[in-house]
């Protein structure tokens, strides 16, 4: 309809400039390459509508109309004006996009490798906004087969997820294409990924509101929550390039280096304006994660991010050389080709 209205606007327009003709060659250059994009366009627009209606491929995304009367604030820094929680994440309003550094999956031989030249992904937390988190808020959408923890500091049994894995709802909207990317880049150790892709979204999608299912509206097709979540961790993951930004500092993998913690810190921060948290094994030596803190305007699976400092002090020593390791060859593949 917005397109047939602007086809009319745009001939109307045309008629209107030749009619009068009093342009310049050069505005009459421009009418040209107008007129050369405008049945591209629409022709783009008509391509779209078939590729969705032969497909039959549902949309994911939230109802969020009534958030256009909300007033925008960043999460945690001003909560008494988020009235509605499906515009803005709230209480966990500290959102945490968390990497890991792997080097090895112990899948390899079924093919759960690492991507090369990238961290994985762990997921995407709503932290208070005092750093404290809740975990496991719905058990309607319990889908993590091995609950951790298993019972809740208030005692509440998480009951293990005995279903198919939660990459079946991800096929069932047809979205083969996030899958594809989760394969390559969201990497579990020790068992499949759809396991840890099923913890990620219980364990943490359930308590952060604007992934609530009254979010969806009376329109909600079962488990649109959890692909328009995958989708939020994808795009929150490519915000942060961890691999790309310490490389770029001359901060590569390597079996015979140590850096210092602080020297890491500093290259993060220079490129993301804050101090993410790292986290290290082998009493802090040996660096294993990244969690990037935010504070979103907007909704979490569309808003903007603003870095801002970790909550948490990081496990890496301060005082010993920090090892970046290098991947066993064989724990990787190239996933960029
Ligand atoms: C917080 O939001 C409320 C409601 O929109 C507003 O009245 C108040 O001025 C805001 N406070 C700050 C510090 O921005
Ligand atoms: C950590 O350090 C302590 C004391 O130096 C040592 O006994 C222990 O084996 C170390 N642990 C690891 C995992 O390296
Ligand atoms: C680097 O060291 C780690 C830990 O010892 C090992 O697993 C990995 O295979 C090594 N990588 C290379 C390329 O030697």
């Amino acid at each position: 309809m917005a397109h047939d209205t602007a086809t009319f606007l745009l001939c109307a327009f045309v008629v209107f400039v030749i009619l009068s003709s009093k342009m310049a060659p050069r505005s009459l250059s421009a009418l040209a390459v107008l007129l050369l994009f405008a049945p591209a366009s629409l022709g783009s627009s008509a391509v779209g509508l078939k590729t969705h209606k032969p497909f039959g491929i549902p949309n994911t995304f939230s109802s969020i109309a009534a958030c256009v009367d909300e007033p925008l604030t960043f999460s945690c820094e001003n909560t008494t004006a988020i009235r509605n929680t499906c515009c803005s994440p709230t209480p966990g309003g500290l959102v945490l996009q968390t990497q890991f550094w792997s080097t090895y999956t112990g899948l390899e031989r079924k093919g759960q490798k690492l991507p090369k030249g990238s961290w994985t992904i762990h997921g995407l937390w709503p932290d208070n906004c005092d750093g404290s988190f809740e975990q496991y808020c719905d058990l309607s959408r319990q889908f993590d087969p091995t609950p951790g923890p298993p019972v809740l500091p208030d005692g509440t049994v998480v009951p293990p997820w005995k279903g198919p894995g939660i990459d079946t709802f991800v096929k069932e909207f047809g979205r083969h294409d996030l899958l594809d990317f989760m394969n390559k880049y969201w990497i579990n150790q020790g068992a499949p990924n759809s396991d840890f892709w099923g913890h990620e979204f219980s364990k943490h999608a359930t308590c952060t509101s604007t992934f609530d299912v009254a979010c969806y509206g009376p329109s909600y097709k079962k488990n649109q929550d959890v692909v328009n979540y995958f989708d939020a961790v994808i795009r929150a993951f490519h915000r942060y390039p961890t691999f790309d930004m310490l490389a770029a500092a001359g901060i590569v993998p390597s079996n015979k280096t140590t850096y210092p913690l602080s020297q890491i810190q500093n290259i993060l921060k220079s490129q993301t304006g804050a101090i993410p948290f790292l986290g290290c094994t082998t009493n802090g030596t040996v660096l294993t994660e990244v969690w990037y803190f935010s504070h979103v305007l907007g909704t979490e699976q569309y808003g903007a991010y603003k870095n801002v400092d970790s909550t948490t002090p990081s496990s890496c020593s301060a005082t010993q050389g920090i090892r970046y390791l290098e991947r066993t060859p064989s724990s990787e593949r190239e996933v960029r080709a």
